[in-house]
Order: structure tokens, then sequence, then C-alpha cells
């Protein structure tokens, strides 16, 4: 897909399809006017009778009139005050999707109401747009039918309509790194969608590298005996039940103990289990097959440390993914077993469902064993997290406040949502293990706090927790998005690295 900046009129620009965004009341006085009055009027009347309004999202097919282009779609994106960077992505992503089973090759965006929304932020918009198409243009039932034809057509081109006299390089800048953050979500995606009895530990370090390999960083794959010689000792208790051994996957960019411009070097972490069973203590029945996406958060570091080195080559970064799989059997960790960390401290397994933090735990330890001064861990970590702030919002937890900053910093450059949740003191008594230093459940109660609280006995540098559980992968119909894994917090880690670029 080539990707093309024209500073124009929108009703100057030809393309097989022209989208035209609308939000707030949609004044036909400007140029939405004269694109109405290009295209026959109709748009006003639709607009009238409430049908270019109806749903969030939702887009219309409209006839073209005299305008140059094969067809119009507006895309109804919502209120003014609600308009956001995710809105602009939305907007882009579900005009794509609108179009599968049809033909298009060039898909002209009028980024005007887009940028209108972002307060003149048109650089943004031109990312986004880029993105949003990308990311739209996903569709999971392709990762084994290679002939589905399910997905939205692969386009020749696409078109970003910029106000006349922008210029036009710097737009064109911004829409290719929003599409190389929509492919680098998209290989997270893929990757996470992938079955249990496909993606095993093994399988995730082997693409690991592979993707490695493709993007010039260092790849170390640990495998159970050099885990349980480092010490490894929650990591692996959580692997040893399954006949799929565990692999913690190690990749780096940069020379060794190189910092970035902020003096950082910096890892992300995240949970690789590729089924959680929950082990001895077995999940029920009902949408157990939800957690072959139990491995969420490492596809998204491998993706993000791969999106970075297109970015920013030679930027110092550590991705850590400890990949298991939680399984019962007679050689799985039992309730009640004590086993010693990385860092030295014994951890009760009170409940053997509680491994994302006894993985994550280790893999943190592990990460500043390699030099890393800050750490953020991505993870589908509670069932709590779903609860408590549902989809669409992602929850966090951060020691020290300033780190907090800065990961929310670049959450908002990245448009994406994440709200912060509290570590509580007062909670640590519970915490405490009769036989060893800690436990890794306990009541439900507190018990999404104490997951954080969990994580933060297993760093000495500043580091933030996003917990995905709820927001990894969609399991309703949205106009913007395939069902499944949605790249959720690759934008954001892409972010946060690119900031300590020179
Ligand atoms: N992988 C699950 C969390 C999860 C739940 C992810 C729903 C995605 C959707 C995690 O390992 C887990 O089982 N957590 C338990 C923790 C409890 C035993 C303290 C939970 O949330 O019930
Ligand atoms: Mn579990
Ligand atoms: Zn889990």
């Amino acid at each position: 897909m080539q990707i093309r900046v024209v500073s124009a009129r929108p009703w100057e620009v030809s393309a097989d399809l022209l989208v035209i965004p609308l939000s707030g009341e949609p004044a036909f006085a400007d140029e939405l006017g004269e694109i109405d009055r290009r295209s026959g009027g109709e748009l006003r009347t639709l607009h009238g009778l409430g049908e270019l309004r109806t749903k969030a999202y939702c887009a219309a097919l409209g006839a073209p009139g005299e305008l140059p282009v094969g067809r119009l779609m507006t895309v109804w994106a919502g209120k003014a005050e609600t308009f956001d960077r995710e809105t602009a992505r939305r907007v882009a992503a579900s005009a794509i999707r609108r179009l599968a089973g049809r033909s298009a090759d060039s898909v002209a965006i009028w980024l005007g109401p887009l940028t209108k929304g972002l307060g003149g932020e048109e650089i943004a918009a031109a990312e986004q747009a880029a993105r949003g198409v990308v990311e739209g243009g996903f569709e999971p039932k392709t990762i084994y039918r290679e002939d589905s034809d399910a997905a939205p057509p692969k386009l020749d081109e696409l078109i970003l309509v910029a106000s006349p006299g922008s210029p036009e390089a710097p737009l064109r800048a911004a829409a290719e790194r929003g599409r190389i953050i929509g492919e680098g979500a998209n290989i997270a995606r893929r990757l996470a969608n992938r079955s249990g009895n496909d993606v095993t530990p093994v399988v995730l370090a082997e693409e690991a590298c592979a993707i490695a390999e493709a993007h010039g960083l260092a790849c170390d794959v640990i495998d159970e005996h050099r885990a349980a010689e480092l010490g490894m000792g929650m990591f692996l208790a959580v692997g040893k039940g399954s006949d799929n051994p565990p692999r913690m996957i190690v990749l780096r960019s940069g020379d060794e103990g190189a910092k970035d411009s902020l003096g950082r070097r910096l890892a992300l972490i995240g949970k690789g289990v590729c089924f959680d069973s929950g082990g001895i203590s077995i999940k029920p029945a009902a949408h157990m097959e939800e957690m072959k996406m139990d491995k969420t958060g490492a596809c998204t570091v491998i993706a993000a440390i791969a999106t970075v080195s297109r970015l920013a080559p030679g930027l110092p970064l550590i991705a850590v993914a400890p990949a298991v799989e939680n399984m019962p059997g007679s050689h799985s960790s039992r309730p009640g077993d004590i086993v010693r960390a990385l860092n030295g401290q014994w951890v009760d397994i009170i409940n053997t469902d509680a491994e994302g933090r006894l993985i994550l735990g280790d893999a943190m330890t592990y990460a500043e064993q390699l030099g890393a001064t800050h750490l953020v861990d991505v993870a589908t970590l509670t069932g709590a997290v779903a609860r408590a702030l549902g989809n669409m919002v992602s929850g966090a937890f951060a020691n020290p406040d300033p780190w907090w900053d800065e990961v929310a910093a670049a959450a908002s450059r990245a448009g994406e949502r994440f709200w912060r949740l509290p570590l509580v003191p007062d909670y640590a008594p519970e915490m405490e293990s009769v036989y060893g230093d800690l436990v890794n459940s306990g009541a439900a109660e507190g018990s999404l706090v104490r997951s954080g609280m969990f994580l933060d006995r297993f760093h000495t540098v500043p580091w933030a927790h996003l917990d995905i559980a709820g927001t990894a992968y969609y399991t309703k119909r949205y106009p913007f998005a395939a069902r499944g894994a949605c790249g959720v917090a690759h934008a954001t880690l892409v972010e946060l690295a690119l900031a300590g670029r020179a």
C-alpha cells in the first residue's frame, strides 16, 4: 500500500472511495456543504433524516454525483467532546472494514474533520488515520485460511487529504509512522490469535527469534535447564505441569550496557502463558478457550521491540517474555507449594491459577540482572480488572509516581486508555505467607490491588504494570475491529521507548 498525502480540497481528489468523517453537529456551511452540493445534495438530506449519525462509527455509502470518486462513505465519529486519537483511528478502521467483500484499489480519507476533532493536530490525524487503516485491515480468519475473503481489500493506495497549503512531507512521515505502528500491532495480534496447539512456548520462542532476525535484534532463549541454574523458581513452577517446556524469551537492541537519551535502558516484559487452564486450581469450562490469549502480553512486547527497531534502529531496549503453558498433571505445582523466586523471596503458591505474577516476577528480576533501569510489564493478569474497567480501558499500577507520568504521557500520544489503580500498604499483611515471604493469591476483596502489590515486590528500579486482561481481545463485534486480539498497549510501549530517542 502506497500512502500519498495531498493538500487539497476534498472534492479535488480522485479515488475509488472518499471517506468523510462526521462528528458533532456537522455544519454544511463549510467544505462539507461543498462536498454535498457536488455530490447531489444527498448528504444533507440523509443527515436531516438522522441516517448519518445513527450508530457510532457506522459508515454509509452514498452516491458520488460530480465528484471525481467512485463512491462516498461517511463515518459517524460521535460527539465532538469525546473525539480523541482513538476516535480518529476508529474512523479510518471502520471505513476500511466496511469495504470487506467489495473492491477498492485507492481510498482517500478527508483529514479535515479528524484534524478539527484533535484540536488542529493534523500530524496526529495523519498518523492515526494510517494506523487505523492498517489495523482495520486485519482479519483473523486469514491466519489459518489464507484464501478467506473475509478481509477488507488490500489497497494499492491510501490518500490522506490534508488542508490546502499544509506541508506534505511531515504529514507523509507521520502517516508512515502510523503505518509501521499498525503493522507492529498486527504482528502481535496474529501471534496472539494463533491457537494453543499451534503456539506452544517453544514455537513462541521460534517466532520471536524469527522476528528478531528480521529486525536485527539479539535473541536469547532460556530453556528449563538454564532457568533452573539461574534460579527462576517461580517461572519453572508454572511451566513444569506441561509436556510443552517453558521458554524465557529475551530480545535486545542497542549496544551492551548502552542507555537511551534519557539515560534509561528500558525493559518491556510480557506475560506469555500460551494456554492458561488454571493448572491444579483448574478453571471452569465456560470461556476457557479464551485462555489461549493469555500470551498476548508476550506477543505485544515482541512486536513492540520490532516496531521500535524500525522507527529508531539501535535504540537500547530489552524485551523479556516468559512463555509457559499452565496445565494440570502429576508434574504440576500444587496449591501450597513453596518456591524460591529469582530474587530470593520464598513464594507460597496458594492458587496455581494466579500464575501470571509468578512468571512475571522472575522475568522482572531477570531484566534487572540484564541491566534494565526501567520496567514496564504488560499482562492479561486478572479477571478482576475486566470486571472493574470493562473491555475498553486497561488497568495500570506503577511505582514510583514520576515513572507513571511518563507511561501515561506515552499512552496519550498513542491514543490508548489506562486507568491507574493504587498500591495499598495496608493490605501488605494479607499477602504474608505463614511459611514463606508471600502468597500469590488470597481473598477476592482487593485481589486486583494485590495483583499489583505482588509484582511491586519484584523490582528495585522504576516499574509500571499494564493489566490488559479485559482489553487484549474483543469478544463482541465492533465496526472498527475484528474480534480477537486487538493489539492494545503495543503503541503505548512503542511511544514510551521512542521517548528515549536522541
Ligand atoms: N489469565 C488469567 C486472567 C484472565 C481472566 C485473563 C480473564 C483474561 C480474561 C489469570 O491467570 C488468572 O487466572 N487470574 C485469576 C487470579 C486469581 C486466581 C487470584 C483470576 O483473575 O481469577
Ligand atoms: Mn490463571
Ligand atoms: Zn493467566
